[in-house]
């Protein structure tokens, strides 16, 4: 860093002060009386090191006080400010430092003078100037842009994001997806934008269904800050929509209300539900690893899978004499295998006892219900639309019409699906994965077969190539090594409570404090390149988040009713990669 007292000219806020230690990483300074320093203000000063030369501290403010100096009962403050006792007020401001330049951890002395730093000194001060590709994560309290190095998101040197904060005001869902659109639409990807991806799983409402539309309440102010981060205010370009069929539906219309276009319906057919045993998804609460049946359920995948073979146009299976064109009787096929004398030993496993036959018979029945939509083949299979990312930059998956079970499924074999895809496809593309609730995929007891998932990419994602971004009420209640893996930490409003978990451990005490009264849009990022958190604000979405929300064209279309396929309305989009069209 060059020398601060040129650069920064009069901006002298303040001297370092003498009372407390300074530390090389806390210290204090005394604001000078025609001077303020506020939460979050980056600040600069320098010293002499014998035998070295100058050295810069830089820092963020992370706590200001103003007290009466020379004051020893409360009553004072009458008397001085009748001018009977002398005192004065004195503000101090605590900076956490955030670099030394050169690398010397040296405390800076009291008395230096301090400096705002601003323009190319704040970038300094905040490792900005160090990271070769930033992305834009809001603006901070100065109203200048705040960055993220892509280094540690995109896997090269480290991956993975974690949200938390509680529900409503703590902005998680939308400050994910602000991430991907910041990601995407700041050119930080550069060439691999092409194959970048992102696979959403939208778990609240249809608030995720309106993605490719502009939000009607984005105002000047908030365009005004989607320039100053350099990024377009504009909707997500090039999406497609994925959701289970209706019920009692048999045509394979996408179970949605608010758009009526451009969602496509997804479901397994029951060939594909035996030949790729997914019916360990079935079974992926935390509860049913504590069963003895988990063997069960392994035995009775692999027993559909090699017994049986694909039957009819729709996607049926024929097993044992029998035909299977939907999830009930798929059900009762295997009830009656594994409580048949006959057949149990070698549908349920030679050394199964009854009862944990019956046990596994209970929950798979209890299963009906969320999986029946799912799983099937009497839909026609020209309408069925496997969920792939393969076709467009982000693909949402709507979840919330499933029941817990439902989701759990869904989660888990798309997941599978995709770390597989990835996988064999070797580096080079990237793949987003946003899973709000992650405590319910990860929790941190017990283990389950999407819990093994998650853990697999948050362990070997960064290589893969997938990188996770996980959001959660409560980080507490996420398996540690999810979120140890994540490089990226972010808090929005945090519960009282919860901020004093060790969790937040990366948050200095004031900030944990000031996270219990944060504002929606309001975050405090956490990076490796930076020892400090840095609060921003991001904007508010510049596409719709809920039907009222929506402008522009119509999102989809008129509904293109039982016969159309909805996908044939998808809008054609201009900006799309090279790639095939999806569908
Ligand atoms: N940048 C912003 N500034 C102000 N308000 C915002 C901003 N972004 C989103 N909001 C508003 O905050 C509301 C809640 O946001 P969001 O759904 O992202 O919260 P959440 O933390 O995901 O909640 P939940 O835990 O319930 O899913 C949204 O309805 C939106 O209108
Ligand atoms: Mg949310």
């Amino acid at each position: 860093m060059g020398a601060a007292e040129q650069d920064t000219g009069d901006a002298v806020v303040g001297r370092v002060a003498g009372t407390e230690d300074a530390t090389p990483l806390v210290f204090r300074v005394a604001v000078s009386p025609q001077a303020y320093l506020q939460l979050d203000d980056v600040v600069v000063t320098s010293r002499e090191v014998p035998g070295a030369g100058p050295v810069t501290v830089a820092g963020v403010v992370t706590e200001v006080t103003a007290r009466h100096e020379g004051a020893q009962f409360a009553s004072d403050v009458f008397l001085i400010s009748d001018g009977v006792l002398p005192a004065q007020v004195q503000e101090t401001a605590e900076v956490a430092t955030t670099r030394t330049a050169p690398e010397m951890w040296v405390p800076p002395r009291p008395g230096a003078a301090v400096y705002r730093a601003t323009d190319e000194e704040r970038n300094r001060a905040l490792c900005f100037d160090r990271m070769d590709r930033k992305v834009p994560v809001g603006l901070g309290r100065d109203g200048e842009p705040v960055y993220v190095d892509l280094d540690f998101v995109d896997g090269a040197r480290g991956a993975h994001v974690s949200i938390s904060g509680i529900s409503g005001v703590a902005t998680k869902t939308s400050f994910a997806l602000f991430l991907l659109h910041s990601l995407f639409r700041s050119g930080v990807l550069g060439r691999r934008a092409t194959n970048a991806r992102a696979l959403v799983f939208s778990v609240k409402g249809e608030d995720l269904l309106f993605l490719d539309a502009p939000n009607t309440r984005l105002d000047g102010d908030a365009r005004k800050r989607y320039d100053q981060l350099g990024l377009p205010a504009e909707p997500f370009r090039s999406v497609a929509f994925f959701a289970p069929p209706r019920p009692g539906d048999l045509t394979g219309r996408p179970n949605v209300t608010g758009r009526t276009g451009g969602v496509g319906g997804f479901w397994w057919t029951i060939a594909e539900f035996c030949s790729q045993e997914l019916l360990q998804y079935v079974f992926a609460d935390v509860e049913d690893e504590r069963n003895q049946y988990t063997m069960v359920v392994h035995q009775v995948a692999a027993r559909l899978r090699s017994q049986g073979t694909a039957a009819g146009a729709d996607g049926a299976w024929s097993v044992a004499g029998r035909l299977l064109r939907t999830y009930d009787e798929l059900v009762e096929f295997v009830v009656g295998k594994v409580t048949d004398e006959d057949s149990r030993w070698e549908w349920a496993g030679p050394a199964v006892g009854t009862g944990t036959v019956n046990a596994f018979v209970r929950r798979l029945r209890s299963s009906l219900k969320a999986i029946r939509p799912l799983v099937r083949a009497d839909l026609p299979l020209r309408t069925q639309h496997p969920v792939s990312t393969e076709g467009q930059q982000v693909t949402v998956v709507d979840l919330h019409t499933l029941p817990d079970r439902g989701q759990r499924f869904v989660v888990g074999v798309v997941l599978r699906a995709e770390t597989e895809r990835k996988e064999a496809a070797g580096p080079g593309g990237l793949l987003f994965t946003m899973l709000d609730e992650l405590n319910r995929y990860a929790p941190r007891e017990g283990s389950s077969p999407i819990k093994e998932l998650v853990l697999d990419i948050a362990e070997r994602g960064r290589s893969l190539g997938i990188i996770l971004i996980g959001a959660q009420q409560t980080a507490s209640e996420v398996e540690r090594r999810v979120i140890a893996n994540s490089s990226v930490k972010v808090v929005g409003r945090l519960d009282p409570a919860e901020a004093g978990r060790p969790e937040y451990g990366f948050l200095p005490a004031s900030q944990r404090v000031r996270a219990t009264l944060a504002t929606p849009g309001a975050m405090f990022v956490s990076q490796p390149g930076i020892p400090v958190p840095l609060a921003v604000e991001f904007p508010f979405p510049a596409w719709a988040t809920r039907q009222s929300e929506r402008g522009g064209p119509p999102a989809g279309g008129p509904d293109p009713g039982p016969a159309g396929d909805p996908f044939d309305l998808l809008p054609a989009d201009p900006f799309a990669d090279p790639d095939p069209p999806p569908f």
